[in-house]
């Protein structure tokens, strides 16, 4: 059976950089009550981008890295929650810039675990013939739906995009793109949310920080047990840039203390479904993870859900 795998990544950042004591002009708040509380130092916050525009700058890198044409693409798949427009969806936009000629397009919205729905969406597409070759996208620009008058979210969020280009595997070869182990618990879906017309973040904080810590490394231990890897294997963790200890304390459940942690969060902030393919894509662009290496993939937030799977580093 063909599977799939991600053959090149690119990202985007918008070049405004927000310190926390910039934030400590608007609220009250102070550099080290961040940095011990969620592990930011800044944060990149866009001025004229769109989540669109940051979408397509991630995606034509990605395209740019991957060998193939525009004309090769028949599957466009953007997670985002931040998008302003309704129709044409974020997926058509980036298909129309970068002149991707028929593509399937479509937007999710998981929120903060999107690009691994995503990511497993386009893998069942490609594993079931839909789709050969596909951009899968994580778009957001958070500070549009920040309260910049609210110290326990404003500090927290900001802008961004990550890219995959993810293709069909040749005949026998193996699957690059895990089985995807995802769901939801609807009875907290309050815990995080943008709701309502011309709507800010709201979070329960510490029902979030407390479900993430608890419920979550099993099921990131179930996504490595259906892709057959030990966790000892990993190369690399690359979970949701939520905070920095609910990092910590998903990776040191996992028993990986020999893989890399993706810790983006510290220059970049929680930028929702962009941050793991972000991270991502700047492990690659570093070269600290070997291509081929095995990196499990988890996301998680708003809704609550979650998703993740273990890909093969392009
Ligand atoms: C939001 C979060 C950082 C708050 O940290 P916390 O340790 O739970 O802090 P608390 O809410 O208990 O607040 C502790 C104190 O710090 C204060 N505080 C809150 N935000 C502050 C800020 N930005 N600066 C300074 N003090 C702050 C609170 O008012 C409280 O003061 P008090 O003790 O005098 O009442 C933390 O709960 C968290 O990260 N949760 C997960 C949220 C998340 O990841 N959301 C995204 C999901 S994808």
């Amino acid at each position: 059976m063909t599977g799939s795998r991600i053959v090149s990544l690119g990202h985007y950042q918008p070049s405004r950089v927000v310190t926390n004591d910039d934030l400590a002009q608007l609220v009250d708040t102070n550099d080290e009550w961040i940095r011990d509380r969620v592990g930011i130092v800044t944060r990149r916050i866009a001025d004229g981008e769109t989540v669109a525009d940051m979408a397509t700058a991630a995606a034509g890198k990605a395209l740019a890295n991957s060998g193939l044409n525009a004309a090769d693409i028949d599957l466009v798949v953007v997670a985002t929650c931040t998008s302003v427009d309704r129709s044409p969806n974020v997926a058509c936009r980036v298909a129309a810039r970068l002149g991707i000629p028929a593509p399937a397009a479509y937007d999710i919205n998981t929120a903060c675990s999107g690009f691994a729905y995503a990511l497993g969406t386009v893998d069942h597409a490609i594993s079931a013939g839909a789709a050969r070759n596909a951009i899968v996208i994580g778009a957001e620009k958070l500070s549009e739906f920040t309260d910049w008058t609210d110290r326990s979210t404003c500090i927290i969020f900001a802008d961004g995009a990550g890219a995959a280009v993810v293709t069909a595997t040749a005949d026998g070869e193996p699957s690059g793109v895990g089985p995807v182990v995802w769901g939801s618990v609807p009875d907290k879906g309050d815990a995080v949310r943008i709701e309502g017309w011309r709507p800010y973040i709201q979070q329960e904080g510490q029902s979030v920080f407390r479900w993430a810590t608890t419920a979550l490394a099993p099921l990131a231990l179930r996504a490595c047990e259906r892709a057959g890897v030990a966790p000892s294997e990993l190369a690399a963790f690359v979970p949701h840039q939520a905070n920095a200890r609910i990092i910590d304390g998903i990776a040191k459940r996992l028993g990986i203390p020999d893989a890399i942690i993706a810790k983006d969060i510290v220059e970049s902030g929680n930028t929702s479904a962009a941050s793991v393919p972000l991270a991502l894509s700047k492990l690659v662009e570093r070269r600290e993870v070997p291509s081929g290496a095995p990196v499990l993939l988890f996301g998680f937030g708003g809704g609550l859900t979650y998703a993740g799977q273990v890909v093969r580093c392009p």
